[in-house]
């Protein structure tokens, strides 16, 4: 939001600033204007309009066109000045509107506002207007609010992620974790790693943060790569078998049952998968990994559809699929993970 409130800078901003332009734009009008009336008398004192000392009529209309030329880049100017202002008002007040900006009183007794500290709020708010207005696919408030209860009453130490984007569904949960509680996401994409990354670090600035040992967006560390392939590494490091409490899938649909499979290793016993987009991708890319969990899988699950709204779109019904790991029955090789994680967690 600072951003827009800078003025958008073009080439002649650098070579002519504004002063310096009014000035140079009304001085020249000014001597146009000046030299357009020496002119005019002299010709109207010329006897029957003739060249007067080397005045001609073309000078007088070189001054008239100078004369109109500079007028109008000066108004032109100051028009758009009154614009840029109208602009920064706008946003000013679109900004108290939102909760980003503070009216105060200063020392002088004069109403100002200022933008108020950055903080996980404030970044979650920003993530949840730019995905509104351009339809990003972040999970948006009612899933999120689906999404932060689950991680509330499972108290998690270990979320994994997969699909980070911007981090908006990231922060949401890292906000509902217990004192302790981490997050691991992934994200394919280098640019919206970094741009994740960038939030996160943002997450963690401001008054409202000030003496917290965990903050926010500190709990998040993102993992830039294909989940499929770094997901057993990384996990290895962040606390190996049965280290994940809650995973949630949020990456490509028809590579789901990949991210699970690849994460197996990995689910404390009674771990929660939460699998987002379980209704408007049900027929299409997430069918293998809904069959898998709703049965396919050998009774390594108990699964259910969580029914909702698709993000953004009050019209369009969606859902999210919340499966239990059960363990394998089928000595898969995760059921040793589980018992390594049992004995590794102290869990009976
Ligand atoms: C729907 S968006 C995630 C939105 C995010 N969870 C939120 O709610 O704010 C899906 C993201 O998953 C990423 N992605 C897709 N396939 C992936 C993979 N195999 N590994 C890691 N990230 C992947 C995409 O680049 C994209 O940024």
């Amino acid at each position: 939001m600072e951003d827009e409130l800078r003025d958008p800078k073009n080439f002649l901003e650098y070579f002519l600033p504004r002063p310096l332009r009014l000035a140079f734009f009304g001085g020249s009008a000014a001597s146009c204007l000046i030299a357009s009336l020496i002119t005019a008398v002299q010709l109207i004192q010329s006897p029957a309009l003739e060249l007067a000392e080397g005045t001609t009529a073309r000078d007088l209309i070189v001054n008239i066109i100078g004369l109109a030329t500079f007028t109008g880049l000066f108004i032109y100017d100051q028009k758009q000045a009154a614009v840029r202002v109208e602009r920064r008002r706008e946003i000013r007040e679109a900004q108290i509107a939102f909760g980003d900006r503070e009216v105060f009183v200063n020392d002088q007794g004069e109403k100002m506002s200022r933008l108020k500290e950055v903080n996980d709020d404030w970044i979650v708010r920003r993530l949840e207007r730019w995905g509104k207005r351009d339809g990003m696919p972040f999970v948006g408030p009612d899933k999120g609010a689906l999404l932060q209860q689950l991680v509330a009453d499972k108290a998690p130490r270990l979320v994994v992620e997969v699909g980070t984007m911007a981090g908006y569904s990231a922060l949401l949960m890292a906000q509902a974790l217990p004192p302790g509680g981490r997050i691991v996401t992934f994200e394919k994409d280098l640019s919206w790693a970094l741009a994740a990354k960038r939030f996160m670090w943002q997450a963690s600035q401001g008054e409202k943060n000030q003496g917290v040992s965990s903050r926010v967006g500190d709990r998040v560390s993102v993992e830039w790569g294909d989940a499929r392939e770094k997901l057993a590494g990384v996990l290895q490091r962040a606390g190996g078998p049965g280290c994940i409490d809650l995973l949630f899938l949020d990456g490509t649909p028809k590579e789901y049952l990949d991210y699970l499979r690849a994460a197996e290793p990995f689910l404390a016993p009674g771990a929660l998968v939460v699998a987002d987009n379980a209704g408007v991708f049900a027929q299409g890319g997430l069918k293998p990994y809904l069959e898998y969990v709703r049965g396919g899988s050998g009774g390594k699950y108990r699964s259910e559809l969580i029914a909702c709204k698709l993000e953004w779109r009050d019209d369009v019904d969606d859902g999210i699929e919340v499966s239990t790991w059960l363990g394998s029955g089928s000595g898969s090789g995760s059921g040793a993970a589980v018992e390594g994680s049992k004995a590794a967690s102290g869990v009976a």
